[in-house]
């Protein structure tokens, strides 16, 4: 069933889990978090980058494929197709058009006023058809897309103020994560996190799932994240499976055996990451 995440996230800063938000690269990716999260009884967010979006052929393209999977493989859990760091209104609107069922509008890279302005059209479209709004304050810097920037983390007055003149469902303020691989320790600011999720009522969102230690992450969710945006770690186990098949067998050509070769190691890290994020009630 596709839904939007407002109860899903809603439940889980309620019984304190997070929602994994995995990325999707392509048809096998969607299809074994599907499995696997429908194995495990679990809901998950589907998030497609502008990047993944364009890769894949568009909103529409994925979105009858994401809604095609529910039906064919029977998916009976709740299911989110989410658009990561959509970076303009309109990009959101396509998104919403196509049947996307949540957004991100990343207008993190502007001034605050600005970041608001556009969030709030994009809130004011969204809530409209249904569609959930997650938006990000600060700046989560790192590589992704390959776009890299450097980190600016979020107050709490800017996520207040965010906040109360948008009406988001989500907030991912910057705190010291960032996208693609850490160098040395993740340095995440577990105060600023705790003071913002008391003094704000909405779910938080941590971006840069990867590479964060377990106690880190078990850490951050007891200070309020209630969903983690998972993308790279997912990648560097699928590729390594797809890399030891072709070097094992070098006649192999049919393109379902090579990108299928990483669906055993895609899953068993799903589910790794599924039970790291704590359990549902
Ligand atoms: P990682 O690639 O670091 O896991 O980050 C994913 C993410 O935050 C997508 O928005």
């Amino acid at each position: 069933m596709l839904v939007n995440s407002k109860e899903m996230l809603l439940n889980a800063k309620k019984n304190h889990y997070a929602v994994p938000h995995f990325n999707i690269n392509n048809l096998e990716w969607a299809k074994f978090i599907l499995q696997k999260c429908n194995e495990l009884n679990i809901p998950v967010i589907l998030g497609v980058s502008e990047g993944a979006a364009n890769y894949m052929g568009g909103f529409n393209t994925i979105s009858g494929m994401v809604k095609g999977l529910i039906n064919d493989l029977n998916i009976n859990i709740p299911v989110c197709l989410h658009v990561d760091h959509g970076t303009c209104k309109e990009t959101c609107i396509k998104a919403i058009d196509a049947g996307f069922t949540s957004v991100m509008i990343d207008a993190s890279r502007h001034e605050l006023e600005e970041n608001i302005k556009i969030t709030k059209e994009v809130v004011d479209y969204a809530h409209q058809r249904g569609v959930t709004v997650e938006a990000e304050v600060g700046h989560i810097g790192g590589s992704e897309d390959n776009i890299t920037s450097t980190s600016t983390n979020a107050t709490l007055n800017d996520c207040l103020i965010l906040y109360n003149n948008t009406g988001i469902d989500s907030l991912a303020p910057a705190l010291g994560s960032v996208h693609g691989f850490y160098k040395g320790e993740p340095n995440l600011d577990f105060e600023t996190m705790k003071i913002i999720n008391d003094n704000i009522d909405i779910p938080l969102v941590l971006h840069g799932g990867s590479g964060i230690p377990e106690d880190k992450i078990r850490k951050a969710i007891e200070c309020g994240i209630s969903k983690i945006n998972v993308n790279t770690e997912l990648q560097v186990v699928w590729s390594k499976a797809v890399r030891e098949k072709l070097q094992a067998d070098s006649s192999v050509y049919d393109p379902r055996k090579i990108i299928g070769s990483g669906e055993a190691s895609l899953k068993n890290k799903v589910e790794e990451i599924v039970k790291l994020f704590g359990t549902r009630n």
